[in-house]
């Protein structure tokens, strides 16, 4: 296994370092105005302030020269880090070859769908084929076109509380109302159906109990006539949903899932865009309840530094795809490709075993965080695996109140002064998911959980109990 030495010596040598006098310092504020005026007010960052000049590792610099540790991983992206070496060599050895290779065959593109496929889990390692996009979003709205065109039936069942992407199709599976409002009509024939909470479970049952009921009211769905559910193409579900508030439903729940799907005739898409990639302690999230899906998508840590995302598909729908019907034009960029192939070296590497180690600190650190929520009035409902880590912030621990966005912006802000980048999610914006890269050493990690707690305990006091 990867030694803690060789891990810090792809980070800064010194995280969290702030050296700026206010946060954020002068340089990085000049940024944010120029992004204010010249970017579109609905980018990513609208509320951003930390600006990234940088990258090494578990690390973030901004311009100011404070250096953040990075507990989110540019959104679960960079689970080997950011810039690691083997991937910067890669880039240099082919952006003189070549990069752009739209409508042309590429040997770099073929070679990714091979390595791709050996990654899979059995059942569809060496089974499948592979279509490349550069989003995940992308990659979804491929998905769905797939499920129609195989099956010939138009609906598609998702899940409560799933982000599946921004475009038209896929915003119609996501059900974040601040993404849906403006820019309604939803595409139809979309239907939702309730995802397991172990925190907030499903009609106050046990979690397992609620598992079962939410598999088993999808099946009452579809299987009840003239309710519009005798049509669907395929269910899509995340193996752990991840915006929705960092969900690790029980293993029955998506088998369950399987076993309607195959026995009604409708695919399962399974979403690993941001679970996959080695997060959750395996390489695919599905592989914990061994679960094979007909299509699954990824994208952000398999493109890792650069964009790019994939549909793959059971080989046995290779005759039912129309040739040549979904193209982009920048997909198939031979520079992603390397860097894939990098990524996945790296990631599946037994030697260094990061997936494997992700299990071991990833527990360690869950124990911390358990033991800095028993401390804390807001911290509860500690779950994850490996380095998908969410936990609640609320109001009252007993009845479960989520604490307003207010205080947990604050909580966020703070971090960020404290010099830790640390990301929200979940239905009500208040679970906090932790999502280092595979890369971060143990005392990084741990010194992040540390000032996470930190700040919420300042937060705590300012808030009467
Ligand atoms: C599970 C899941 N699916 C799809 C997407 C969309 O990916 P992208 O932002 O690359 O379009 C995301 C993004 O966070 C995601 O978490």
């Amino acid at each position: 296994m990867i030694s803690e030495e060789q891990l810090a010596a792809l980070s800064y040598p010194a995280m969290p370092r702030m050296v700026s006098n206010e946060f954020p310092g002068a340089k990085a504020r000049a940024v944010i105005e120029r992004a204010m005026q010249f970017q579109s007010p609905t980018r990513p960052s609208v509320r951003g302030r930390l600006v990234i000049e940088g990258g090494r590792g578990a690390g973030i610099q901004d311009p100011d020269g404070n250096i953040f540790i990075d507990m989110s991983a540019g959104v679960a992206v960079a689970n080997v880090g950011r810039s690691h070496p083997k991937v910067v060599a890669a880039v240099k050895a082919q952006a003189e070859r070549l990069m752009h290779s739209a409508g042309l065959v590429s040997e770099t593109t073929v070679a990714l769908a091979e390595k791709i496929s050996a990654s899979m889990p059995e059942g569809l390692r060496g089974e499948c084929f592979t279509w490349f996009g550069m989003s995940g979003s992308a990659a979804n709205e491929t998905a769905l076109k797939y499920a129609k065109a195989i099956t010939g039936r138009t609906q598609i069942v998702a899940f409560e509380g799933a982000y599946h992407g921004v475009f038209h199709g896929t915003l119609a599976l996501t059900t974040r109302e601040n993404f849906r409002k403006p820019y309604g009509p939803m595409m139809s024939g979309v239907i939702h159906m309730p995802y397991p909470d172990d925190y907030r479970p499903f009609l106050d049952l046990e979690p397992e109990a609620a598992a079962a009921a939410c598999a088993k009211y999808l099946d009452h769905r579809l299987s009840t006539p003239n309710t519009g559910a005798d049509d669907v193409a395929a269910v899509i579900v995340e193996s752990m949903q991840a915006d929705g508030g960092y969900l690790d439903p029980p293993l029955s729940f998506l088998r369950a899932v399987r076993e309607i799907c195959t026995r009604r005739g409708i695919l399962l898409i399974l979403d690993e865009v941001q679970a996959g990639g080695g997060r959750t302690g395996k390489m695919w999230a599905c592989e914990h309840a061994g679960v094979v899906p007909d299509m699954m998508t990824w994208a952000k840590a398999v493109g890792g530094d650069l964009p790019l995302s994939g549909v793959t598909v059971h080989k046995r729908y290779q005759d039912k795809l129309p040739p040549g019907s979904q193209v982009i034009t920048g997909a198939e960029n031979a520079l992603a490709n390397v860097v894939a192939m990098a990524n996945l070296d790296i990631l599946l590497d037994r030697e260094d075993d990061l997936i494997g180690r992700s299990v071991a600190v990833g527990e360690e650190m869950k124990q911390e965080l358990i033991r800095i929520a028993g401390k804390s009035r807001f911290l509860d409902g500690v779950r994850g695996r490996g380095f998908f880590i969410g936990v609640e912030l609320v109001a009252d621990k007993t009845t479960k109140e989520p604490l307003d966005l207010k205080r947990v912006g604050a909580i966020l802000q703070r971090c960020e002064q404290l010099g830790v980048r640390i990301m929200s999610c979940g239905r009500y914006g208040s679970t906090i998911r932790l999502m280092p890269p595979l890369t971060i050493t143990r005392e990084h990690f741990r010194e992040g959980l540390r000032l996470f707690g930190q700040a919420v305990s300042e937060i705590e006091s300012e808030t009467a109990g």
